[in-house]
């Protein structure tokens, strides 16, 4: 485990380039999670290590490193309340003449984006367009691919599984893969909150959930600015239910637990 000045330095690096703040009982995690690159570079320190990936002739391991640090928990039609008010209260209400824009904004692997796809794909005969991002490499890489172990696409229902997956043979038993005609629906792409939003486009559906949380206020505030810049007006935006915009300044109206929408141009 890095020692507790160490992790201090660690700490600011981490919320200086992911916005993730780690609290002090996360000096373990923290050890963990790097003890492999340690090995994997022969470097004996945590201190050491730090000043390696510092120097920028190590950005790969930086990178590296960082995408150890991010967590990735997700699962398909994770907090299935939004995807029904996706289907019930927002696609019937969409001029069927102008595309449907969203965009997964912390998408993991990517079965939230692929829960849309399915969803959009089922119940909505318009355009549609949807974009997910990440600001790590690697889990971006596995959404491209849309290969899942059965047992994390338990909450899939089965009827979208029959006509968006293929299940997996010989080295593949156990898996299922998404269709190619729905992966190509889908523009994955590394992005990082913290990173100007302009060049993103204008969405109707922002889905940003379970990565504020790993956030302080002043860098929700900014993202929360950012984000709302990207919506079109009236358009949703959709956060955990174990997050919250109590506390922020915004021009969202709350709809339901954790749906929100826009009101006016923010800020
Ligand atoms: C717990 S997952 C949430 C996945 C999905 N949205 C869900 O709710 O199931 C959080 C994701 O946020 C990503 N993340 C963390 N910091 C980020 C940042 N600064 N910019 C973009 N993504 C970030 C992590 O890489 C991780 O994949």
């Amino acid at each position: 485990m890095p020692s507790e000045e160490v992790f201090i330095l660690f700490q600011r690096l981490v919320q200086k380039k992911l916005g993730i703040y780690l609290s002090k009982q996360k000096r373990l995690m923290l050890g963990h999670r790097l003890a492999k690159r340690l090995a994997k570079t022969n470097i004996a320190s945590f201190s050491h290590y730090y000043r390696y990936i510092n120097s920028p002739e190590n950005s790969a391991e930086l990178e590296l490193a960082l995408e150890l640090i991010t967590t990735n928990e997700t699962f398909f039609f994770r907090e299935p309340q939004h995807f029904d008010f996706l289907e019930k209260h927002i696609l019937p209400q969409l001029n069927p003449n102008k595309a449907f824009k969203v965009w997964s904004a912390a998408s993991s692997t990517g079965e939230e984006a692929y829960s849309i796809a399915m969803l959009l794909s089922q119940h909505y005969q318009a355009p549609w367009s949807l974009c997910a991002s990440d600001v790590n490499k690697s889990v971006i890489n596995h959404a491209k691919k849309g290969i899942y172990q059965n047992e994390r696409a338990k909450l899939l229902p089965q009827h979208y599984k029959e006509s968006f997956c293929c299940k997996g043979i010989d080295e593949y038993q156990g898996y299922i893969r998404v269709k190619p005609a729905l992966r190509q629906r889908i523009n994955f792409f590394c992005f990082n909150l913290l990173d100007p939003m302009e060049g993103l486009g204008q969405f109707d559906v922002i889905f940003i959930r379970n990565v504020m949380i790993y956030f302080e206020d002043e860098t929700r505030q900014a993202i929360i600015n950012a984000i709302s810049k990207r919506l079109s007006v009236n358009g949703y935006l959709f956060i955990s239910h174990s997050e919250t915009l109590h506390g922020l300044e915004h021009k969202f109206e709350l709809i339901q637990p954790a749906i929100y929408r826009l009101q006016a141009r923010c800020l």
